[in-house]
């Protein structure tokens, strides 16, 4: 009887600690959100100039919002269909209608070039069916500095600024939305994209993790200084970009997880900086006077791509 009960309570206590590490939400943090029917009037209506001279029927974008279909499966075992609609730069732009967002995609890079094949693929089949006006700009680190993550999305910005861009998507080279309603256009409010990422097992792991996929308007970016260049290696730096946005008493905001959902593709982890921490905390002395203003680094070349404008450079 005694080894009965023994063996019960064994295999409970197993069973709890089980569950409690498997627990899908074990580390979930709970966030408010923009629900689905909310996204069309959160979005800003801001174009470059050459597409609000268009003279078109304004694109439609409620069929995308309201079904929010599951692309992943769809996209990504597709080609490239009709990249001779994709302009010289990995610019495009529907014909058919007048599109109401204009969107920079700064793409920070070094040596993942087989997840910028996977990415450069994926995003331009998933990017079209969303009706926007869009460029990436792959800004990729020429030197052999420890890479700088931060630093790439402030040169970045300038370059979309000189194109007019008045919306920066801040995005990862590795992660791809899964489901096609996360509009790749700013809202009012800095946006956190990728809340729900299978990585995190589709958990926001902070509440001000800040980084993975952000749009942020290009005003906005300029009014807080830009990001830090003076983070090095892995971490931290999408951390203190949310540190800048709060301190300029901005707030960030998300859309609803269903519209959240991202993939990121496999790799080994970075080195992560040992310093990310202290150097966090002493940040806010900083953000006047590291960011845009402070930003110095050389072109080595730029050159038009089919898929993508690259912008080779030193930091
Ligand atoms: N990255 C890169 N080469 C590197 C390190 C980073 O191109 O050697 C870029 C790439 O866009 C990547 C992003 O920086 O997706 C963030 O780095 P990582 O994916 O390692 O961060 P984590 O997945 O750990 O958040
Ligand atoms: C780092 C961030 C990173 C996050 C999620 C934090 O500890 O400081 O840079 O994005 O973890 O991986
Ligand atoms: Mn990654």
């Amino acid at each position: 009887m005694l080894m009965l009960n023994t063996t019960i309570v064994t295999i409970s206590v197993f069973t709890a600690l089980l569950l409690f590490c498997i627990w899908p939400t074990r580390f979930a943090k709970h966030y408010d959100f923009i629900d689905g029917d909310r996204i069309y009037s959160a979005l800003v209506t801001e174009t470059t100039l050459n597409i609000s001279k268009l003279q078109l029927d304004e694109c439609e974008y409620e069929d995308i919002l309201e079904e929010n279909p599951f692309m992943y499966k769809d996209v990504y075992t597709q080609r490239i269909h009709d990249t001779q609609e994709i302009r010289l730069g990995g610019e495009y732009y529907p014909g058919d209608c007048k599109p109401r967002y204009s969107a920079a995609i700064i793409i920070p890079y070094r040596q993942r070039e087989q997840q910028l094949n996977k990415f450069l693929t994926y995003m331009h089949n998933y990017l079209r069916k969303q009706r926007i006006h869009y460029r990436i700009f792959l800004i990729e680190q020429f030197d052999r500095k420890p890479f700088n993550r931060a630093k790439l999305f402030n040169i970045g910005s300038v370059v979309a600024a000189e194109y007019g861009f008045p919306c920066l998507i801040l995005h990862d080279v590795d992660l791809m939305p899964l489901n096609l309603g996360q509009m790749y256009a700013c809202t009012e409010c800095p946006r956190h994209m990728c809340s729900s990422l299978d990585e995190f097992r589709f958990n926001l792991p902070y509440e001000g993790l800040f980084g993975g996929a952000v749009a942020i308007r290009a005003q906005q970016f300029r009014f807080i200084n830009g990001m830090s260049n003076m983070f090095h290696g892995w971490g931290g730096e999408d951390d203190d970009l949310y540190g800048r946005i709060i301190a300029k008493n901005l707030q960030i905001c998300r859309f609803a997880p269903d519209y959240s959902e991202y993939t990121m593709l496999k790799h080994t982890k970075e080195v992560p900086n040992a310093d990310r921490l202290a150097f966090l905390r002493s940040g806010p002395l900083r953000y006047h006077t590291d960011g845009l203003n402070s930003l110095i680094y050389a072109q080595k070349d730029f050159k038009l791509h089919n898929l993508f404008t690259h912008v080779l450079v030193e930091t």
